[in-house]
């Protein structure tokens, strides 16, 4: 607890911190790409199982399984998480819509592959997970407007200046409007107000995006595996809603 005199800061804690300037509009991402862009030409690497709905850029086999499932009915709504961890959002979505395709992005491998084990311990067959940096994997994989819903839970605010480039920016506005239709919805939630702020604000500069005049988040929202920390915690998360125009 604070002392005497102190602030309590459980609800503050990056007050005085400030996020560092980067390439937003840059043409080409380049090795600003997490992992760089050769990954995007990598097959899985032994050490990782095969696993069926798991989607690596670099093996044109390993999207099939996702093609079929977003191609069989058309009608079927698709669902994107950029930044999914080990997927415990995209699962508790799973079991609430399961008329939902789902497709979790995230460039950390072992993760990938630990969210789809624990998907199939619960009978989950429509999540998909694809490896690498969504600003690239996205616009390689998903047909334009094919996505009615995506999320952007908790991402690291990459403070320090060498990080920078991996905050969502323009780019990744524009790989997340390439997948939504019109009036698709893109939640961001953050407990680091500052970078909600910034994301939001350079979303909304695109022009690919406007803010929902809605209420509020879209019903139920299943928790992630930082916001049970922060819940845990009593720390504050926020979230804004923007539309795809
Ligand atoms: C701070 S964690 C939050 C994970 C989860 N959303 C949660 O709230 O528990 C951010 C995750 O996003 C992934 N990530 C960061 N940048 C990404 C990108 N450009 N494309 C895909 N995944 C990304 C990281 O590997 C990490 O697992």
């Amino acid at each position: 607890m604070p002392g005497p005199g102190s602030r309590d800061r459980r609800n503050e804690p990056y007050a005085d911190r400030f996020l560092k300037p980067f390439r937003e509009y840059e043409d080409d991402l380049g090795e600003d790409l997490i992992g760089g862009r050769a990954r995007l030409n990598l097959s899985r690497p032994s050490r990782i199982p095969a696993h069926p709905r798991l989607v690596i850029p670099g093996d044109p086999a390993s999207r099939e399984a996702f093609d079929r499932a977003i191609q069989e009915d058309p009608a079927s709504p698709l669902g994107v998480e950029v930044g999914s961890g080990m997927g415990r959002f995209l699962r508790g979505v799973a079991q609430a819509r399961p008329d939902l395709v789902l497709l979790g992005c995230e460039t950390r491998l072992g993760f990938c592959l630990k969210g789809l084990q624990k998907a199939d311990r619960l009978g989950i067959k429509r999540l998909f997970m694809v490896w690498g940096d969504a600003r690239a994997t996205l616009p390689l994989l998903v047909p334009a407007g094919r996505a009615s819903q995506a999320w952007l839970l908790y991402p690291d605010p990459w403070w320090k200046r060498r990080h920078a480039h991996r905050r969502h920016g323009a780019r990744m506005a524009a790989a997340l409007a390439h997948v939504l239709g019109p009036d698709g919805t893109l939640t961001l939630k953050s407990d680091v107000p500052l970078y909600l702020q910034a994301m939001a604000r350079s979303f909304l500069e695109t022009g690919l995006f406007r803010r929902d005049p809605g209420p509020g988040p879209d019903g139920f929202l299943p928790p992630t595996d930082r916001e049970l920390r922060l819940r845990h915690d009593q720390i504050s998360s926020f979230t804004f809603r923007l539309l795809r125009t």
